[in-house]
């Protein structure tokens, strides 16, 4: 099958580019590198799937490429590319967030009118709840973002069940909750504790450390992508890890795998929210979801991938 992921030279989207390859898809990647982070990590990204006979870049803005035309043939739009980041969403960066999260999304969504597609995946997030009413979150819940980013994030979501209803698109939003594994953005919080950890650098911790996430391992995100496309389901899905752990827990797990963590604290940030914890039910009666990594194997694979690296430099 031929699939299409928006985002290819991202985090989570270098991750399904490769997956989709070992299971024998055609890919073709879309992504412009844009500057939210270092382009040169993102080149880094992309180095297991360059070279792959069955994959292609297309190194271009959502917003001035071809659609129709880099859509034509593919079974499923994996649409990833956004602006991403909670905290420096605010002022004058918003923008961005706008442009890159909404009327790409948009773009994305027309194009795929004029296709015949399987599947359009959209990466929604757990963002969009801010600071939820109930705990596990149930998709019903009226989202109440507490960031421009969810604003952002939950606008896309809502063009793409516009379309779904409107025109048919066959669109599965999946609300992922922080995604974490190798690879990991440099501005997430993991990518900076094992970090520090490894190097012996300071990790600042934002507030209190008893804020708590619902830590999504992404092999468990990109599998999770994947068999909603080969399912029946379209709508809106929570994709959780099955377990809500504090700040200090995690700090506690990474320094017992790698070593004692200078943590250095400073205030709750803007746009943070406090908990998220998801109720998986819907994706697994849709697509049979079931998260498969534990937090702990997840953050010693990431401890790994840093040590590997630094031997590597
Ligand atoms: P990322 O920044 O690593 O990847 C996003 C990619 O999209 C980047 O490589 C960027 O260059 C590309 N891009 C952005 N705008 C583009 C445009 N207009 N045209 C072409 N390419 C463009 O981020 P990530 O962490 O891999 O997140 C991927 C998606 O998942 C995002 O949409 C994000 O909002 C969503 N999401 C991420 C998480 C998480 O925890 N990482 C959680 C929930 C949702
Ligand atoms: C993450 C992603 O960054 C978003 O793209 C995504 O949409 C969101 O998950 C989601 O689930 O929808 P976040 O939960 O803020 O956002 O993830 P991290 O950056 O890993 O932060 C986790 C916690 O650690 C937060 O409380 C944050 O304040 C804290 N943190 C982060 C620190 O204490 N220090 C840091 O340097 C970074």
């Amino acid at each position: 099958m031929r699939c299409v992921v928006t985002g290819a030279a991202g985090f989570i989207g270098s991750h399904l580019g490769e997956h989709l390859l070992e299971h024998g898809h055609d890919v073709v990647g879309i992504d412009c590198l844009t500057d939210y982070y270092e382009p040169r990590i993102k080149e880094a990204n992309l180095g297991p799937l360059q070279g792959h006979p069955r994959f292609t870049l297309h190194r271009e803005d959502l917003l001035t490429a071809p659609l129709p035309d880099l859509f034509a043939g593919a079974d499923t739009v994996y649409h990833l590319a956004g602006q991403p980041g909670v905290r420096p969403s605010w002022g004058a960066h918003f923008a961005d967030y706008a442009v890159r999260n909404v009327l790409a999304t948009q773009r994305v969504l027309e194009a795929a009118r004029s296709v015949e597609l399987g599947k359009l995946v959209y990466a929604s997030s757990s963002s969009v709840y801010g600071n939820a009413e109930t705990y596990p979150t149930v998709e019903t819940l009226r989202p109440q973002p507490v960031s421009p980013y969810g604003v952002t994030k939950l606008a896309g979501e809502h063009l793409c069940e516009l379309y779904r209803m409107g025109f048919g698109v066959p669109t599965a939003s999946l609300r992922l909750f922080t995604v974490y594994g190798p690879r990991q953005r440099p501005d997430m919080a993991f990518s900076r504790l094992v970090s520090a950890a490894v190097h012996g650098t300071r990790f600042e911790l934002y507030g209190e450390g008893t804020q708590t996430r619902d830590f999504t391992f992404v092999a468990d995100v990109v599998r999770a992508m994947s068999d909603v496309a080969r399912s029946d389901f379209t709508g809106v899905a929570n994709i959780g890890g099955g377990s809500r752990t504090s700040m200090n827990e995690v700090i506690d797990i990474v320094s017992g795998l790698a070593g004692s963590i200078e943590v250095h604290r400073l205030p709750t940030q803007r746009g943070d929210v406090r908990d998220t914890a998801a109720d998986t039910r819907v994706a697994f009666e849709g697509f049979g979801y079931v998260p498969t990594v534990s937090l702990t194997e997840g953050l010693a694979s990431m401890v790994e991938a840093e040590r590997l690296a630094g031997v590597a430099a």
